[in-house]
């Protein structure tokens, strides 16, 4: 089956094309970061805006991409939910009247979902069970991961996802938006060890995070080594580095104790946070030691983008999944709460 994928439920527009025969066969994404960046962070109303001023031409540049006339699919998958709901709409309301118009099924597909089966893209696809850490600007969550669409949460943030902690931790350094990437970029040029800080509920049994206390602890890090209202560029990535390192080192920790209470040997690693560098090397060698395997999808991957929600799309079309023509938007969705599927 061959589905078409949209994304749009927060900054990217998303456009892609997935062939359970012949695998990915066209993406495309615009960003609207640079829009965003003036405002230093996302502005819901404008995100809908651009979302439909790039919708149409990303769709016909995806299908000319792939070398296919428009329409020849045979469904559409959309992201309904999570998201911001005018960003979820737009996407929805184009895919669902271009599946009507075409005359094959469509599809709400979970935001988190996609992220968690964007692996299954690479070459070498991660084999069920699975242990799943999705780490992206609105969830950290880690999953037990038995096959499509059977999901047992294990632990999750009670506060700050680990994305938003970057970013907060970012903006409060004076980074310019998206703070994460910067952030993860200054760490790496700073020493790890000169600032310690918490990591948050390691020493309590279970796998819930909280980040929320680390970004208080570096706000007076930072204050209490200003000088004349301004930090040192070198004393800036050292703490720049210790954050970082407290943040993968809680999140590896909490990884190790999912492989150990679950049994399995596959650790999967997605969405935006999966693309530091510092994470996957932590975890590469936890896995290593626990002589387990690590799977992550290729960095473009990691953030959000159409692949995904084609991919999970076409997995659910393909099981005779359909969503009523009613519009099934929703802000906030458990992975709990959808339907298994079986081959
Ligand atoms: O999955 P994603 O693109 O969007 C959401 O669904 O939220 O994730 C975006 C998040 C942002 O918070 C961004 O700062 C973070 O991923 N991020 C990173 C890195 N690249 C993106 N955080 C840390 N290190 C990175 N290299
Ligand atoms: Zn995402």
């Amino acid at each position: 089956m061959r589905v078409l994928g949209i994304e749009t439920s927060c900054d990217e527009t998303g456009v892609a094309i997935y062939d359970s025969e012949q695998g990915l066969l066209a993406h495309t994404l615009f960003s609207q970061v640079k829009m965003h960046a003036e405002f230093g962070g996302v502005v819901p109303e404008l995100a809908s805006r651009d979302h439909i001023r790039k919708l149409v031409p990303l769709i016909r540049h995806t299908f000319d991409q792939a070398g296919l006339a428009l329409g020849q699919v045979g469904g559409v998958a959309y992201t309904s939910g999570p998201g911001l709901v005018g960003a979820l709409m737009v996407g929805a309301s184009l895919a669902r009247s271009l599946a009507w118009t075409w005359d094959v099924p469509a599809l709400g597909v979970h935001h988190m979902e996609g992220h968690l089966l964007a692996p299954m893209l690479e070459p070498n696809a991660p084999p069920f069970p699975f242990v799943a850490l999705l780490v992206s600007g609105g969830h950290t969550l880690l999953v037990d991961v038995r096959g499509v669409g059977d999901y047992r949460i294990l632990g999750e943030t009670l506060d700050d996802a680990a994305g938003e902690a970057f970013d907060k931790t970012a903006k409060m350094m004076g980074l310019p938006y998206p703070g994460g990437p910067l952030l993860s970029q200054l760490a790496d040029k700073g020493t790890p060890g000169v600032f310690e800080f918490p990591r948050p509920m390691v020493d309590r049994p279970g796998m819930d995070f909280s980040f929320s206390g680390l970004k208080t602890a570096v706000r007076n890090t930072v204050a209490a080594h200003a000088v004349a209202e301004a930090v040192p560029a070198q004393v800036m990535t050292d703490i720049a580095a210790g954050f970082q390192e407290a943040v993968v080192d809680t999140l590896a920790i909490k990884c190790r104790r999912a492989l150990k209470e679950t049994g399995h040997r596959a650790l999967v690693i997605a969405g935006g946070v999966s693309a530091n560098r510092r994470l996957r090397e932590r975890l590469e060698s936890m896995a290593h030691d626990r002589r387990c395997k690590l799977y992550y999808p290729r960095l473009e991957f990691c953030t959000d983008n159409g692949a995904m929600i084609a991919y999970a799309g076409c997995r659910r079309l393909e099981a005779g999944e359909t969503s009523p023509l009613a519009l099934d938007i929703r802000a906030r969705w458990s992975l709990e709460d959808l339907e298994v599927v079986h081959d």
